[in-house]
């Protein structure tokens, strides 16, 4: 196991480490999920709408709700308190109004208990930023695929193919830096791309299927550990097959209670003799 960081990780603590360290970013939507990865040591913790997915079951993350999020949020915070903590605005939560963003971007510190916020868009939500920015709530910038609305429109090939579509998404990560991130997802682009960004903006990028030269990498914990079945985009490296170690050790525990060799005496509690024996004598009574 990795050791633990000392002292709770800020936004300054992540911009500093732009062009030093390597940043280390993954999800995590309950309690234990939070503790397990605080306890591997990394830097951040984003409560993903991923997790509309991975915890809830929906087809995308276009369905799932700010007040489900909210839930999530609230059991990683008490379950992580080192990482910096991040939750990701879902759909609709901050599309709708300037002002409704900077009050639901307010609830997840409010109420969720996380340090900060993550919002996709690039230049058309630069104002948005600007306004979650200046109310004091950190913001992580998400621009390449943008799982919200590709689910919409069915897009979810790799971006940054082009050295247009390329200079496109600078564009965008120069507005996301401008209005005041602290750094910033790029997901599902070609590495060229993410170098092109990653060189030209002073906060960190975070890199999800966007090669290594970001400034740090995210993956889904469900993917990384192999609790999913479904197919994995590329991107996605299985550091553990967890799916198959629960399945078995379920499929056992079917067998031992089938077969009543659980729970056995190690697991099981007994009256005191005397006790016993007094029982005994009234069941005999019963009889
Ligand atoms: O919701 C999520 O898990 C994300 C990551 C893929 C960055 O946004």
């Amino acid at each position: 196991m990795v050791e633990t960081v000392s002292k709770k990780v800020t936004p300054h603590d992540i911009l500093r480490k732009k062009g030093s360290e390597k940043i280390v970013m993954v999800t995590a939507y309950d309690y234990p999920s939070a503790e397990l990865a605080e306890k591997a040591g990394v830097d951040i913790v984003l409560v993903g709408d991923s997790g509309g997915m991975v915890m809830l079951g929906y087809e995308s993350t276009t369905h799932v709700s700010l007040d489900e999020i909210m839930m999530l949020c609230k059991a990683v915070s008490r379950g992580a308190k080192k990482p910096l903590l991040v939750g990701d605005m879902p759909f609709l939560s901050y599309q709708v109004s300037i002002e409704e963003a900077v009050r639901n971007a307010g609830r997840f510190v409010k109420e969720g208990g996380v340090d900060a916020i993550k919002l996709e868009g690039g230049e058309e939500y630069e104002s948005t930023i600007r306004a979650i920015c200046r109310a004091g709530i950190p913001v992580m910038g998400h621009i390449g695929l943008m799982p919200q609305t590709a689910a919409l429109w069915s897009s979810y090939k790799v971006r940054g193919r082009t050295a247009d579509e390329a200079s496109k998404i600078l564009d965008d990560a120069k507005a996301v830096e401008r209005a005041g991130a602290f750094s910033m997802v790029l997901e599902s682009m070609t590495s060229e791309a993410a170098q092109l960004v990653t060189e030209n903006v002073r906060i960190p990028t975070i890199g999800i299927g966007a090669g290594l030269a970001c400034d740090g990498q995210v993956l889904v914990y469900h993917d990384l550990l192999g609790l999913q079945s479904k197919i994995m985009p590329r991107f996605v490296k299985r550091y553990a097959d967890l799916s198959k170690i629960v399945i078995d050790a379920i499929s056992s525990y079917r067998n031992d209670v089938l077969t009543g060799s659980f729970p056995a005496e190690e697991y099981s509690y007994h009256m005191e003799k005397e006790e016993a024996a007094r029982l005994q004598a009234l069941k005999k009574k019963m009889r």
